[in-house]
């Protein structure tokens, strides 16, 4: 079965990927590199370095057999690069997925999955765990472009039958997570504590985020090619838990001595979200296997066996 990926190269994309070529797919990955890396490239994937945004797209989609699904994971993930330049935000996870499902109309997918997110679009919670009914109000010009692009989806299932399965995402974390990016906590500080330098905290680490370990995002994915059609679906742990706690389990799994210095509340972030995933339960009989502590110490031990990621 002929798979398409886009962001394949980044971090949830390239275990996505490693997934699907173990199931027997042949996948084909588009990313420009812009935070994704080549070594998390799976060699038997077909790799084309290609921004989403880029006309040359349709080379992708030139054979004649067409992908059975595709996975639409490429995006500008940084909330804070989203509020200082919403028009650079809107252009790649609005216009490009735009360009890519333009391409789908072509030669139909049997679906589109596509990786929103949870964490970002209900902005500051009525109510907790917040499911999918929750009022959308995001705080960040990210939440905006990843909420748009679901109406596109809805819409374009009703114009034109294209099939979607839509993933709300919460704090994704995991093996080859940029620990020098802006976005992912846990490789920030698992990057710093390894390196014996002092982790940031952003306002008073009250701050309650869900996590959910990377390989229980594939499993929901890999479920994804046989159910929830037109649906969408919170993924998550339906538990808080804070910065503060984060640092302290991860502080004792390393054996790190130092204090962490704190820092002013960064813009567009909420102080707490975390989400219920009963649908994702009841429908597609999904829930969350790696419980945060082992999640982490998967994670560490990733890191300490792979320091050309740190
Ligand atoms: N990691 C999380 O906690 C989380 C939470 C909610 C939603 N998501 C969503 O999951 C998806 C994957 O996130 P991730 O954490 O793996 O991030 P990532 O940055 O590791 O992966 C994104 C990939 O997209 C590529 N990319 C970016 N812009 C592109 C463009 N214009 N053209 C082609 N490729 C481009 C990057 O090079 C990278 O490889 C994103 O859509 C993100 O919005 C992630």
């Amino acid at each position: 079965m002929k798979v398409l990926v886009t962001g394949g190269a980044g971090f949830i994309g390239s275990h996505l990927v490693d997934r699907l070529i173990k199931e027997g797919c042949a996948v084909s990955v588009v990313d420009n590199l812009s935070s994704g890396k080549e070594i998390n490239l799976n060699p038997q994937a077909k790799f084309y370095k290609l921004d989403i945004l880029s006309p040359s797209l349709k080379k992708v989609f030139s054979s004649k057999k067409r992908f059975a699904y595709i996975f639409h994971l490429a995006a500008q993930i940084d909330v804070r690069k989203s509020v200082k330049n919403p028009g650079f935000d809107a252009e790649v996870n609005i216009l490009g997925s735009l360009n890519l499902l333009s391409l789908c109309l072509k030669k139909k997918p049997k679906k589109f999955i596509y990786a929103s997110t949870g964490g970002a679009i209900y902005g500051e919670p009525d109510y907790l765990p917040a499911d999918e009914n929750h009022p959308i109000h995001p705080n960040c010009a990210y939440g905006v472009s990843k909420h748009t692009v679901e109406h596109y989806l809805e819409l374009f299932h009703t114009l034109y039958h294209l099939k979607y399965t839509i993933f709300r995402l919460p704090n994704v974390y995991g093996p080859r997570q940029d620990p020098n990016g802006e976005a992912g906590v846990v490789s920030i500080f698992i990057g710093k504590m390894l390196k014996g330098k002092t982790p940031f905290i952003f306002g008073d680490g009250d701050q309650l985020r869900d996590y959910l370990y990377v390989d229980d995002v594939v499993a929901a994915n890999m479920i994804s090619l046989k159910k929830g059609d037109n649906r969408i679906y919170n993924l998550g742990s339906g538990r808080g838990t804070s910065v503060n706690e984060l640092f302290k389990k991860l502080r004792k799994i390393i054996g790190f001595k130092k204090e962490p210095e704190h820092s002013t509340p960064r813009l567009g972030e909420v102080y707490r979200i975390y989400l219920s995933a009963e649908r994702a339960k009841r429908e597609l009989s999904w829930q969350p296997k790696i419980e945060l502590e082992k999640g982490l110490e998967k994670t560490v031990s990733f890191f300490k066996s792979y320091p050309e990621y740190l």
